[in-house]
């Protein structure tokens, strides 16, 4: 009998069952399958690679608009790859992890330069693109070319984990769940299938309450038999993150702000920025604190921003200057530059400074 042995030794789910519940989950999906800007009309490679490179960071409704403005911005591959680099970190400012946004644009340029502006409808060579990985590569080899490719994301992984009731803690489990997982696939609607799988674990098999009644695989799922949906995937405990603190400087002048661009290398490197102070695991005193410029600033009081590696603590202090004071300061100091605040091109660390800058209520002053 062939299925999957993954608990006891004990074959869980026949192959017979499991094409079953396939077509179930996948009927599903036509009738409630999610309406995405990225799912309508033909599929186009450039397209689908795009989508889910931003998906990679963010949540669908947030990715959403930002896929939208890319397309009109640089509706194919050709497009993209003779943008400039810096419109299209600014525009990518917001959803995070920059160093995607640089893997995008040098695979664009492969993409021309390698492969005459037509991606690879090959699992394998797509692997070989900058910025794909396992992930990229099975996403857009099933999706955009409905090839029967093991796709493998965290929504993935939740509902398998719960249907066979995998013990063992992510990430160690990834190679039990990508065995799982590749138990369903197939060359039958091999595009739909991860999409399918996606949409039912955002809309019913969600990471808290999960909506197990209206779940198509639910006869199947050993989690829900037991009662114990939501412990899965099971996850060592994390250790907390390093704190750092810092200070930011928000210096307006009408409706611009001063930004900086920052160093390649490191931290959002080559984006736009506030000045702020170095990020440390002390947090500063006032009188440790040198602007850039002398003037009035006010301490608009502090916010938290998560990185992947530390989690940081940083107070806000802003000044309003005259035109001509700005002027002054930026003819002195040639690495600053004037950025108007509609542009919205800020990574979200210093997006939520500018944020707190311009809410109506502030705190203590000091001159
Ligand atoms: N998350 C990542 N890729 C997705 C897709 N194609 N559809 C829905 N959610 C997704």
């Amino acid at each position: 009998m062939s299925g999957i042995i993954l608990k006891d030794k004990a074959v869980v789910l026949s192959q017979k069952k499991i094409w079953h519940l396939r077509d179930g989950l996948l009927a599903w999906y036509d009738a409630h399958g999610r309406k995405l800007p990225w799912r309508q009309g033909a599929r186009d490679p450039y397209r689908v690679w795009l989508s889910e490179v931003m998906l990679q960071q963010t949540t669908v409704p947030h990715a959403a608009p930002y896929y939208e403005k890319f397309l009109t911005l640089w509706p194919t591959v050709r497009d993209l790859a003779a943008a400039e680099d810096g419109r299209v970190m600014a525009e990518w400012a917001g959803l995070g992890y920059y160093a995607r946004a640089r893997k995008l644009l040098e695979c664009a340029r492969t993409v021309m330069r390698e492969h005459g502006g037509i991606f690879p409808a090959d699992e394998a060579e797509l692997l070989k693109l900058p910025g794909f990985g396992p992930y990229t590569s099975a996403a857009v080899a099933a999706i955009a070319f409905g090839q029967a490719a093991n796709v493998v994301d965290g929504n993935i992984e939740r509902i398998m984990t719960r249907l066979y009731a995998i013990e063992t803690p992510m990430p160690a489990a990834r190679p039990q769940v990508r065995e799982a997982a590749g138990q369903w696939v197939a060359e039958d609607r091999a595009g739909d299938w991860p999409q399918a799988l996606m949409d039912m674990a955002t809309l019913i098999c969600r990471p808290k309450s999960p909506v197990c009644a209206e779940c198509p695989l639910a006869s199947a799922c050993m989690a829900r038999a037991r009662g114990e949906q939501e412990r899965f995937p099971v996850k060592l405990a994390k250790a907390p993150k390093p704190r750092r603190y810092g200070v930011v400087f928000v210096m307006r002048a009408g409706d611009s702000v001063v930004v900086e661009r920052r160093a390649e290398k490191g931290l959002l490197g080559g984006m736009l920025g506030l000045p702020h102070t170095e990020w440390r695991s002390e947090p500063y005193r006032v009188e440790e604190v040198t602007p850039p410029l002398s003037a009035a600033f006010e301490t608009l009081g502090g916010y938290e921003h998560v990185f992947t590696h530390f989690a940081l603590t940083q107070e806000v202090w802003s000044a309003q200057l005259s035109d001509e004071a700005m002027s002054d300061f930026l003819r002195q100091n040639n690495r600053f530059q004037l950025m108007p605040l509609a542009e919205k091109a800020l990574p979200t660390v210093f997006a939520k400074a500018l944020k707190l800058s311009t809410a109506p209520v502030s705190r203590d002053l000091f001159g």
